[in-house]
């Protein structure tokens, strides 16, 4: 198996489940959001950039795997408006780089992990895979150009369209990395920022339940596009009141004005996934709050 991009937060999890049912997996990572520590210690790091081919192939030279799952890519949407070039080059020309990497190495099955996020723009109702894609950000609009080429590839591919996700080791500076920010300040009894109205809604989905996703979809036949998410939006507002369940009210509230390239509400509707016996999600906010604040040491497991 080869994982790109398996030393930032998802990917990383997906090399752990990998590893536990006793795969061998490589990892591309060029690091530059993710880190070493987070490669699982029976994996094999090999650090290099998707946009660049032939590095690449110096890094995987006569290597051989059944599977890819692409999960490099620049992740910011902000960012992404300053960065046209760099979001084009990594996602678009790392995205054709790695299908044709996988199949140079043999590969028959290609998961790619792509957003519902940040590709179907507003949705005042859940969206579903049918809904036309409306990607306000550079990023959104890059990720669903490269959905198009792997779905062009003779490979057999899967592209899951992720909600938020969250979960261990997510990054506080990482866009949708809120309830890690917010994590981090209840541990440290800092104040917390909300932006905006605080109304802002997104779908939230627990980081062990993505990487099932991505399991599963390796094991099955399905191919084309599924929603991974939980079909629930909630607020920021919210997610305070259930943060505030399972640690306590805040440690302080600051307000600040809405970001530019903010949609309102984010929520991708997950019935396919579950209709097609693919996948449907298992942990509840409560639970993976509760699972995320131990991780990091906000909270003890007794508690
Ligand atoms: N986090 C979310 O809420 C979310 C939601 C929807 C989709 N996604 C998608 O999930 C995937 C993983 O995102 P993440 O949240 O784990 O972010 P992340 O930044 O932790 O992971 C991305 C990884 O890719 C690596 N990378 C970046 N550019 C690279 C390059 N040119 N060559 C090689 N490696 C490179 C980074 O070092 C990092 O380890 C991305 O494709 C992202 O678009 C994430």
């Amino acid at each position: 198996m080869l994982v790109t991009g398996g030393a930032g937060f998802l990917g990383s999890h997906i090399v752990d489940a990998l590893v536990a049912r006793g795969d061998r997996v490589l990892v591309i990572d060029d690091l530059s959001t993710g880190d070493r520590v987070n490669v699982n210690e029976a994996a094999e790091l090999r650090v290099a950039d998707i946009a660049d081919m032939p590095g690449l192939e110096r890094a995987l030279a006569s290597e051989k795997v059944n599977a890819v799952i692409h999960c490099a890519a620049k992740t910011k949407v902000v960012v992404s408006m300053e960065k046209e070039d760099l979001y084009r080059r990594v996602i678009l020309e790392g995205t054709d780089n790695v299908l044709e990497l996988a199949k140079e190495m043999g590969a028959t099955d290609f998961v790619n992990i792509s957003t519902g996020g940040a590709i179907y723009g507003e949705t005042p109702v859940c969206a579903d895979e049918t809904v036309p894609v409306d990607p306000p950000s550079n990023y959104g609009r890059f990720k669903a150009q490269a959905e198009r080429l792997v779905a062009r590839s003779t490979l057999r591919s899967i592209t899951l369209r992720l909600a938020n996700i969250y979960g261990p080791r997510q990054r506080r500076d990482l866009e949708g990395g809120v309830i890690a920010i917010f994590v981090g300040c209840w541990k440290r009894a800092e104040p917390i920022t909300i932006y905006g109205d605080g109304e802002y809604e997104r779908d939230y989905v627990y980081v062990g339940d993505v990487a099932e996703a991505v399991m599963t979809a390796l094991r099955s036949d399905h191919e084309g596009i599924y929603n991974i998410g939980t079909g629930v939006a909630t607020s920021v507002k919210e997610l305070v009141a259930a943060l505030s369940l399972v640690l306590g009210p805040p440690p302080g509230i600051r307000h600040a004005p809405a970001r530019a390239v903010e949609v309102r509400r984010v929520c991708v509707d997950p019935a396919k996934a579950a209709r097609d016996k693919l996948w449907r999600p298992r942990t509840d906010l409560a639970t993976g709050l509760r699972e995320m604040a131990v991780a990091e040491g906000a909270l003890d497991r007794q508690a």
